[in-house]
């Protein structure tokens, strides 16, 4: 068996994780991430059929049935995971119609998954079906974002749109737009539920007053569309209280349309 910190993925969430505490995205335990795991990669380094715990979920997902997730743990803090993982994070089995989820390396010190486990899992769900590729959920508390909650009108089209004239390039980046829910309560079925609808139609879903959630086919991916939402939020907010002289105009948008070759959503450009 090889060391299952050596793994490519174990080492690059370590890395993610350590650097979304550096930008101050999750003071104390705030944020969580999950990624899927290959069944294939992690024989290598787990016995499969050794079920440390078996954890109820609290929900169901059927569609998610014997898949693997690499998940941070509930209460955990980002900045502490590179000094001791096997406490702060747990690779887990979903079992029963996802009701059940088996630890199976992880959490030691009798932890379990993130509070948010449901939105993450709702999200994989939701995600896959539009891309099979993703494999990353990651939440966190990004400053300018959340500022942005408080002062911007939480309408969806008219939000996207004025992150997209923060910065020339978050039309490439992010088409689709951000999504956004109102205020709800987290670590609930029900927020997970919402969160997982508004990922059928982007890859970004903002939460009200609280922070935001991305969704990508690798960790990379994932970070940079927060990144990059987070840097449009900023110019936002260090520029909502003057008089605007100028904006990216939607011409302007389209022009970058045709030279990334990528098509803003639907209706959010005149
Ligand atoms: P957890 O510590 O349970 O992951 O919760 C952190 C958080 O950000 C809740 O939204
Ligand atoms: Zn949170």
């Amino acid at each position: 068996m090889k060391n299952i910190l050596d793994m490519k993925e174990m080492v690059e969430l370590i890395r993610t994780l350590t650097n979304m505490y550096a930008h101050g995205w999750d003071e104390r335990n705030g944020g969580n991430v999950s990624m899927m795991l290959d069944e294939k990669t992690l024989k290598d380094y787990l016995d499969l059929g050794k079920v440390l715990r078996t954890i109820p979920t609290g929900f169901e997902a059927k569609e998610l049935e014997g898949k693997y997730f690499l998940v941070t743990g509930t209460g955990k803090y980002f900045k502490n995971v590179q000094y001791a993982p096997e406490e702060n994070l747990g690779i887990v089995r979903l079992v029963d119609g996802g009701k059940n989820a088996e630890l199976l390396w992880g959490y030691e010190g009798g932890g379990k998954f993130t509070s948010e486990f449901p939105a993450h899992m709702m999200s994989h769900v939701a995600r896959l079906g539009v891309d099979p590729e993703n494999r990353i959920v990651m939440h966190c508390h990004p400053s300018n974002l959340l500022a942005m909650t408080y002062v911007h009108d939480l309408d969806e089209k008219s939000f996207t749109r004025t992150l997209w004239q923060m910065c020339t390039e978050c039309i490439v980046v992010f088409p689709d737009g951000v999504n956004v829910l109102p205020w709800m309560l987290c670590g609930t079925n029900e927020i997970g539920e919402a969160t997982a609808e508004k990922m059928k139609t982007a890859r970004l879903v903002v939460w009200s007053q609280h922070g935001i959630y991305g969704a990508g086919k690798d960790l990379d991916e994932t970070f940079g569309l927060i990144e990059t939402a987070e840097k449009a939020a900023e110019i936002y907010m260090k520029i909502a209280h003057l008089p605007r002289v100028n904006t990216i105009t939607d011409d302007e948008m389209h022009q970058l349309e045709k030279r990334f070759g990528i098509k803003g959503r639907e209706g959010y450009l005149d």
